[in-house]
């Protein structure tokens, strides 16, 4: 069955603790945290610190979604304020392959993203590291944004290298994802999928039946 990520970047910060409780009565499986600094991504969002609180709110798993330049000097500390996934940007890194193998070995489970016009010449080199490739579906930086298709389709080449080499990792899709957009992404081979707006937009009283939409066309 499709997993659900709900993006805060969508979410009330003055209401953090009902916005984290409704994720958690809407049945969703993880929290999907966009980490933006301003350089990589032309917005800046929260660090480490609020990263944290959050932490104290759910036992959920987080996945900190690192749109940020150099990630690799802030592993630990997304580590320390309790992050289970650690996903950073191919477009960020020059040492890709050292960066997967350090988030494996403080104990977070490793994940790669791809921006929408990004390919996949890295993914043989680094497939056997990561437990997670977060595709891209708009250009990060802000929520609510248009879903692009083309990037999409990346995702049937994901899998189907995924199951030509009996891979374990999970393929997440990320960026206008909604009850319009989630069938195409599942029948492409989607996971998971992250909605920041389809899922804040709505009263916390729609959200179980939005997630039970959403995973209504998955597998
Ligand atoms: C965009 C972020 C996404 C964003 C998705 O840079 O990486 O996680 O919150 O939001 P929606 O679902 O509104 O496109
Ligand atoms: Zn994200």
């Amino acid at each position: 069955m499709v997993k659900i990520a709900p993006s805060l970047l969508s979410a009330d910060f003055t209401r953090l603790a009902d916005e984290i409780r409704s994720i958690e009565e809407s049945g969703a499986d993880i929290v999907h945290l966009d980490i933006m600094d301003g350089h990589f991504v032309p917005n800046i969002t929260f660090g480490p610190f609020v990263v944290k609180q959050i932490r104290a709110l759910t036992k959920l798993p987080l996945d900190a979604h690192l749109m940020i330049e150099d990630p690799g000097q802030f592993l630990q500390a997304f580590k320390d304020a309790g992050s289970d996934w650690i996903t950073v940007h191919v477009e960020t890194e020059r040492h890709l392959h050292r960066t997967l193998q350090q988030i494996r070995a403080i104990g977070c489970k490793a994940g790669v993203s791809l921006n929408p016009h990004t390919g996949l010449d890295w993914l043989p080199s680094v497939a056997d590291l990561m437990d997670l490739v977060l595709v891209m579906t708009v250009n990060p930086g802000f929520g609510a944004q248009k879903y692009i298709p083309a990037a999409a389709a990346k995702i049937r080449d994901i899998a189907a290298f995924r199951a030509k080499h009996k891979l374990p990792f999970e393929i997440s899709v990320d960026g206008g994802i909604n009850e319009q957009t989630a069938p195409e992404v599942i029948g492409l081979g989607a996971d998971i999928l992250v909605a920041g707006n389809a899922f804040f937009s709505r009263p916390a009283a729609e959200r179980p039946a939005l997630l039970r939409r959403l995973r209504s066309h998955g597998k």
